[in-house]
């Protein structure tokens, strides 16, 4: 009887034990892919990687947001665990069709069309096909109200996988250095008038 109720007790402490182990443990991070992760419900209080990004090519209006994580990131790359989301919003226009501008020149934003996340983590986007690999980067795309939309996400690789040099992240210039895109673009082509040919 006294040694069944020690085994007992030895059973409880075991698991009271094995369950104490994942907390100093570092917690696994699920392998997801493209179209799993989920849009963070916090991420308009994040820091902004870059604000009214103006796209009058695709008559639209962009913010982009990263979470604390990404803010940590380097010229030299960001670490596992960013993530980005990226609010795409309508260019508001004139009954003429052109596109209106603000006070201050800028595009006036209308309705939010899609919200785009992508975000890194070890062995992410693992099962994506080789072509394609962007990392461990995925990508996922959603609507304004938070329902998926229906945007195929082998265009998002497509269109980032060229800046496998800037962690396949769009404007990565323009976010570490601070100047906007034109000026990088003039400062390009003054560079090469510059350069003997
Ligand atoms: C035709 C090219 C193209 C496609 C397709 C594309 N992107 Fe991008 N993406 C860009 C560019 C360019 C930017 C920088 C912002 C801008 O100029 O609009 C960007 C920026 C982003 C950002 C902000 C971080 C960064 O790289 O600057 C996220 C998040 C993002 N895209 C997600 C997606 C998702 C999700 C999809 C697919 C549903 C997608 N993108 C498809 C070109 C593309």
């Amino acid at each position: 009887m006294h040694r069944n109720r020690f085994v007992l007790a030895l059973g409880a402490l075991t698991l009271a034990l094995a369950g104490c182990a994942p907390m100093t443990a570092q917690a696994p991070v699920a392998p997801l892919k493209d179209g799993e992760l989920a849009l963070p419900a916090n991420y308009r209080g994040w820091a902004k990687y870059l604000s009214a990004v103006q796209r009058p090519d695709a008559k639209q209006v962009r913010d982009i947001y990263m979470n604390p994580t990404g803010a940590s990131g380097t010229a030299a790359g960001f670490p596992n665990g960013t993530l980005f989301v990226m609010e795409n919003y309508a260019a508001a226009a004139n009954a003429d069709g052109t596109l209106q501008q603000g006070a201050d020149g800028k595009l006036v934003k209308g309705a939010l069309l899609r919200v785009f996340v992508m975000g890194k983590n070890a062995g992410w986007g693992a099962s994506a096909p080789e072509s394609l690999k962007n990392g461990d980067w995925i990508y996922a795309a959603y609507l304004a109200d938070g329902a998926k939309a229906p945007e195929s996400t082998a265009t998002c690789r497509a269109c980032h996988l060229p800046l496998a040099n800037e962690d396949f992240v769009h404007r990565y210039d323009e976010h570490f250095t601070g100047k906007s895109a034109g000026a990088l673009q003039l400062e390009r082509q003054l560079v090469a008038l510059a350069s003997p040919r």
